[in-house]
């Protein structure tokens, strides 16, 4: 069932989407070789803790830290660990969910570490810019397929891949909410898209094949064939004519 946010909510999710932003801003400096990706999660805890909010992540369906950190073919929901080092050359994708008084945003950016090679910065190019490709012109009465479409043409044509077992999804009172919302399919199909729902558009794009698998953990999910993956996604709300960012104003990540 679609949610129709009320107005508190929203000022509660735009709260939220704020205190994002400044963790996004702020992993650029924090983000480095040699930092492991449990002292990313303990960084963002904090940020999150001391800005009055709850890490939405933690202990979610027995999820058992605050952020996912995906590293080069991890593409989602890759578990900190204090034996993972970041090391030149790495990209990095860093999930959050911020829960602000029991409503939520949810955004992801992918990290350049060091020098990073130039087919590696173009996966993380073309992901984001698939995100703004879907959502250039998007409002009310559009259609969950014509998202999809969007996303999957944009990536096919720059010779990558979208990954097909995971998608986007409504957000609000719980991070995970109807519609689900895929980055492939057709135009004009799908769910309507209502004036004062939220949503999450996250495209997981791999350099080679779509197909992915998940690790023992049940979380970890990597490119089946070991090609590098990215992953790129804001928060949003629908309006009649447009979607708001509520996660993102500018350019926040290290591309
Ligand atoms: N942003 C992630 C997603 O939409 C949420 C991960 S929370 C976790 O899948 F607990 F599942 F890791
Ligand atoms: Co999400």
């Amino acid at each position: 069932m679609i949610k129709i946010l009320t107005p508190h909510q929203i000022e509660l999710m735009k709260h939220s989407g704020k205190v994002m932003q400044q963790i996004f801003i702020g992993l650029k400096t924090v983000l480095k070789p040699g930092i492991s990706t449990k002292e990313i999660d303990e960084w963002v805890y904090k940020f999150i803790i001391n800005h009055d909010c709850k890490p939405s992540c933690l202990n979610y369906m027995g999820y058992p830290a605050s952020v996912c950190t995906s590293v080069n073919d991890v593409v989602v929901h890759g578990i900190p660990s204090e034996k993972k080092i970041l090391a030149d050359g790495d990209i990095i994708s860093v999930d959050i969910c911020v829960n602000y008084k029991g409503v939520h945003t949810d955004a992801c950016r992918t990290y350049l570490i060091g020098n990073v090679s130039p087919e590696a910065k173009r996966l993380v190019e073309v992901t984001k810019q698939s995100f703004f490709e879907a959502i250039s012109g998007l409002k009310a009465g559009d259609k969950t397929g014509d998202i999809g479409y969007k996303v999957q043409t944009f990536v096919e044509k720059n010779g990558y891949s979208v990954v097909r077992d995971l998608q986007g999804h409504g957000i609000g009172t719980s991070i995970h909410q109807d519609p689900g919302i895929p980055n492939f399919g057709k135009a004009g199909t799908g769910t309507v898209l209502k004036e004062g729902m939220a949503i999450c558009i996250e495209p997981m794009v791999n350099m080679g094949d779509y197909e992915v698998v998940f690790e023992k953990d049940g979380w970890t999910c990597r490119t089946k064939d070991g090609s590098l993956a990215a992953h790129y996604e804001n928060t949003m709300l629908v309006h009649s004519d447009r979607v708001e960012l509520l996660t993102f104003e500018g350019n926040d990540e290290q591309v």
